[in-house]
């Protein structure tokens, strides 16, 4: 059964929707939650559904980046995972941390990447006026927000939206996408999905 682990920041939202069908469909198994963030709200609703979890305050690490991830290696690299998701994970990672995961690496990104990649991605689509936006599912890679797309989802931008309206409306659809780009890249299949 192929291991999966998952690194988040905050609410974790996109892992429980992870965890959730993997445990209902049994496509592959959640080994780990980890967090650079001891205080993420995720960390409680990983416990819940009987994931294992760790949490590493890369504040401890000041500017120290490859400290910290040699510690979020250690604890990752015990449960043996097949498979690393990103799902709001909030820190910039070293190609050396990616270098370990090549291939087996994806991320959740809220916008139409190549479009916006990076911070503030809704208030961007705002700004720039754009008539929908939506979210990226790709491959982790060394530069930032840019590797092979495996899944994307549209949502249509309202005249009415403010940057949280539309990060709401966004994140039904990371919802949706995630779950199940990850379970045909986990049977192997990096056929695009688009919503
Ligand atoms: C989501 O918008 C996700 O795209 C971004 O972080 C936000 C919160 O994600 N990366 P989650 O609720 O912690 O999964």
């Amino acid at each position: 059964m192929t291991r999966v682990a998952i690194l988040i920041s905050g609410g974790g939202s996109n892992m429980l929707r992870l965890v959730e069908a993997m445990q209902s469909d049994g496509f592959a198994e959640p080994v780990l939650v980890g967090s650079n963030d001891p205080s993420a709200g995720g960390l409680a609703k990983a416990t819940a559904l009987g994931v294992p979890t760790f949490a590493i305050d890369h504040r401890d690490f000041g500017k120290d980046r490859s400290a910290f991830e040699a510690e979020l290696l250690k604890s990752l690299l015990a449960a043996q995972p097949d498979v690393l998701c990103l799902a709001g994970f909030m820190r910039v990672l070293t190609s050396d941390f990616v270098r370990h995961f090549d291939g087996r690496m994806l991320n959740i990104h809220p916008s139409l990447l190549p479009k916006y990649p990076g911070l503030h991605t809704h208030q961007r689509a705002l700004d720039a006026k754009d008539k929908e936006a939506g979210c990226t599912v790709h491959q982790v890679t060394a530069e930032l927000d840019a590797g092979p797309i495996l899944g994307q989802a549209r949502v249509p931008v309202l005249e009415s939206d403010t940057a949280e309206s539309l990060a709401a409306r966004v994140l039904v659809q990371e919802h949706r996408l995630y779950p199940m780009v990850l379970r045909r890249f986990v049977a192997q299949d990096t056929s695009r999905i688009d919503l």
